[in-house]
């Protein structure tokens, strides 16, 4: 049975005791890891979110209720222990932090007992993930998720003190709302008042933050709570968190300014990095022709080559044939590979396929010189060797190819670089590297919609020098946006914000809406710009992300205490779950047979 913790009062957490503390009798209480029990001595492990303590019971010092009590001991038992702190006796355990000491208890009582676990509470657990899920409460016991857990709150406390120094507001803006263009999906939620119209909840605070710098709070924050139904992958949940800023009487580089000196205190603070600043910066076009990305992970080379104009002409149909689409062909040269084995060359063109390539063109350059090519019986000789010196192969080189429109080549050979590196073990996992990318493109073309659609939102501003093309070619109007990428992971993301008038009219035009559609979706953000709205820019960081990379996690679940798995459903609260067909009366909804739905 449950005793009381009446009269006691901890005084210790118990990985905080040391050697500093010898001599001292002290209170702790935690959960039992482990419990040995050596005749007529016990050791008991116990613990709680500071570390692990060992205490001893014998029954000349404790007595024999005591004694009796602590034979019981299971694990996951929850106890307050009464002790002194004494040297260890055994072997120093390097491994705790407590390793030097141990508690002689004196005095123990039981305060719950517990169920056996379902699986082992202890760190680097090889247990399944959807088990821990459905346990999570329990998995949350895990020191290392626990240290996950508390580096989140120490980063998230650092944010605040340093945005509050920095003259920034911490302001709340609506859970509930009107839809917020980001581009995802929206998580409605009906209106029982209003029958028949939902909220929105927030893809981001965007427009509630562009308001508060026209209302003159010209230093906004809110580490904010949002919301996106789209597909879920490693660094992304349905529901996540910003740290989003917005500035006035600002542009670009105050924006950089503020948050890559942000993210270094943060980096220093939380795990001890010096963040060189100011942090690398390059335009979205030089990181594509680089990378094939515009979230380059920069801590390996193997950059793309631009080969089109060497290519031009050559008798590979292959490539001529992109090239007269008005696409390209680009190649990148994995080092002293020539002798990979043709399986798992095959298993590259399959994964190029993956993302979207027709096949992938490839030349070995052997240690004697001579070539080894999927393609090399379409070519002559000088073709090949001026090719491969394009690419400055060698002997041992291995040469990859795509041949497409820039879009897809630059998507297959973005992610074969980094896959060949993952392979390969070429990515140095101590390295955290930070990288702007600047001046995006305002539109992007959508294959789906067959039109130009804003590539970051509607209320990002264009290059001064691009505005004129706005409406005659849309497609080459660079954004004053950008990015904040670690590690080839888009950290965050922003934009000076257009505020004139004319060219959020011109923009709208751009972007196929009509008056009637920008104003029903945005007209008290049209309509408070009429009111004297000031030059503004701002930008929002993944914190969930940031804590991943910082922790090195290899998923963004292992920093977020209650998240969601890839169909968007909790495993421990079963959500999302059914309703009582009186709510959904009240509501005024009724369901659809999910059949129907599907027929659409
Ligand atoms: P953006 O849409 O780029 O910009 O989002 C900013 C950052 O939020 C993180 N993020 C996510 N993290 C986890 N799961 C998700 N589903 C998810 N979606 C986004 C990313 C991303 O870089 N309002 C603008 C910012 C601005 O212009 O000020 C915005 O939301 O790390
Ligand atoms: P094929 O003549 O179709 O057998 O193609 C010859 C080689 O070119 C094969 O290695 C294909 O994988 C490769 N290939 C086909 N399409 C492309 C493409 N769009 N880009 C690069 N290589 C390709």
């Amino acid at each position: 049975m449950a005793e009381s913790m009446k009269g006691l009062k901890r005084t210790h957490r118990c990985g905080e005791l040391s050697s500093a503390n010898l001599g001292e009798t002290v209170t702790v209480m935690g959960w039992v890891q482990k419990s040995r029990n050596k005749g007529g001595i016990i050791f008991v492990d116990l613990r709680d979110r500071a570390g692990i303590l060992q205490v001893i019971f014998e029954e000349s010092e404790c007595g024999a209720e005591n004694f009796a009590k602590a034979e019981k001991l299971r694990s996951e038992f929850v106890a307050a222990i009464v002790g002194k702190v004494v040297k260890r006796e055994g072997a120093v355990n390097e491994n705790l932090a407590t390793g030097e000491i141990e508690v002689r208890a004196t005095e123990i009582r039981i305060l719950a007992e517990a169920q056996t676990p379902p699986f082992p509470i202890e760190a680097d657990s090889k247990t399944k993930e959807e088990l821990r899920l459905k346990y999570r409460y329990l998995d949350l016991r895990r020191p290392d998720i626990q240290k996950n857990l508390i580096l989140r709150s120490k980063i998230a406390t650092t944010i605040r003190a340093f945005l509050s120094q920095e003259g920034f507001l911490e302001i709340e803006t609506p859970i509930l709302n009107k839809s917020t263009p980001e581009g995802a999906r929206d998580y409605l939620v009906p209106s029982r008042v209003h029958p028949g119209t939902f909220y929105a909840l927030p893809q981001s605070p965007q427009i509630f933050k562009q308001l508060l710098m026209c209302s003159g709070y010209d230093r906004y924050f809110q580490i904010a709570k949002c919301f996106r139904d789209e597909d879920l992958r490693a660094d992304r949940q349905p529901e996540f968190t910003q740290v989003d800023l917005e500035m006035s009487f600002v542009d670009v580089d105050d924006v950089i300014d503020a948050t890559e000196r942000m993210v270094a205190t943060v980096c220093k603070e939380a795990i001890g990095l010096d963040v060189q600043l100011p942090i690398m910066r390059m335009t979205w076009d030089e990181a594509m022709n680089r990378y094939g990305s515009d979230k380059p992970d920069t801590r390996f080379g193997m950059e793309l080559t631009d080969v089109s104009a060497v290519v031009k002409g050559c008798g590979f149909s292959v490539f001529t044939g992109a090239l007269e689409n008005g696409g390209s062909v680009r190649g990148i040269n994995v080092k002293g590979e020539a002798e990979m084995p043709r399986k798992k060359i095959d298993a590259l063109v399959e994964f190029a396929k993956g993302y979207g390539a027709k096949g992938l063109a490839y030349l070995c350059v052997l240690p004697d010189g001579t070539y080894k090519s999927s393609f090399s019986k379409f070519m002559t000789e000088e073709e090949l060797k001026a090719l491969v010196e394009a690419m400055q192969g060698e002997a041992g080189d291995l040469l990859l190819f795509a041949a497409d429109r820039n879009k897809t080549v630059f998507a297959v050979l973005g992610a074969l670089r980094q896959e060949v590196a993952r392979q390969l073990g070429l990515i140095d996992n101590n390295k955290f590297n930070f990288l702007w990318v600047t001046e995006f493109p305002q539109f992007e073309w959508s294959d789906e919609e067959e039109r130009f659609v804003a590539m970051h939102h509607p209320f990002t501003m264009p290059m001064e020098e691009d505005l004129d093309k706005m409406e005659s070619d849309p497609g080459s109007v660079r954004a004053k946006a950008y990015d904040i990428v670690l590690n080839g992971v888009e950290l965050g993301g922003g934009s000076v914000r257009i505020f004139q008038s004319d060219v959020q009219e011109t923009m709208f035009r751009a972007l196929g809406f009509t008056d009637e559609k920008a104003h029903e979706q945005f007209g008290f953000l049209l309509d408070a710009f009429q009111y004297g709205v000031p030059p503004h820019a701002g930008l929002a960081i993944g914190l969930d992300r940031f804590v991943m990379l910082l922790v090195k996690a290899d998923n963004i679940r292992e920093v977020i205490a209650f998240p969601k798995v890839k169909d968007a459903s909790c495993l421990m609260s079963e959500a999302p779950g059914k309703v009582d067909p009186a709510q959904l009366k009240e509501l005024f909804l009724a369901t659809i047979p999910v059949t129907e739905n599907k027929e659409d």
